[in-house]
């Protein structure tokens, strides 16, 4: 089932999100489901719960080739539930990214290259990946989601903030 996406400025994006500590139940296993139909519908590469209003420490992520990002490798579709983020080293860079709580805005957003990341899978079965570049940014900023933050609240300047084209499609927003 799709289920609307809270947008920026509700409370509900805000909060600290609970640990899920009951594995492998149906109402797990439709959230899941639910998580991937509500972002596959929106075209999304990562969701987490709190962005359709469950207060839970789950994220789902993953594609093939998506037209929000088509310069983009695919990531393995991932279930990663109370995930943990050891960042590996403190290489850091700018890369632009979108969130389907903030549309229509792309924002230029400083993240750590390289992280090993650990959680529980839909059974309770903890697995960890090392990854780097896009599959890094893409699981830091779905656990900022777990965490109340938004990537705007990580950009400083200005300018690194863009309302995107398409999002005014009868203006000038190119000039
Ligand atoms: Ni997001």
């Amino acid at each position: 089932m799709i289920h609307k996406i809270l947008h920026i400025g509700d409370p509900r994006l805000h909060l600290i999100a609970d640990s899920v500590i009951e594995f492998d139940t149906p109402p797990l296993h439709t959230l899941i489901q639910d998580m991937f139909d509500t972002m596959h519908a929106a075209d999304g590469v990562g969701l987490a719960a709190p962005q359709i209003g469950i207060n839970l420490r789950i994220i789902v992520f993953g594609f093939e080739q998506n037209p929000r990002y088509p310069e983009q490798h695919g990531i393995p579709y991932t279930v990663l539930i109370n995930p943990e983020l050891n960042f590996i080293n403190t290489e850091q860079e700018e890369g632009w990214e979108g969130c389907l709580s903030v549309p229509g805005k792309r924002g230029n957003v400083t993240r750590y290259k390289q992280l090993k990341y650990r959680g529980q899978d839909v059974k309770g079965s903890w697995f960890e990946r090392d990854v780097i570049g896009f599959h890094a940014r893409v699981v830091q900023h779905e656990c900022d989601h777990l965490n109340g933050i938004l990537y705007p609240t990580r950009i400083t300047d200005p300018e690194d903030l863009i309302v995107l084209p398409q999002a005014f499609p009868d203006s000038q927003m190119e000039n």
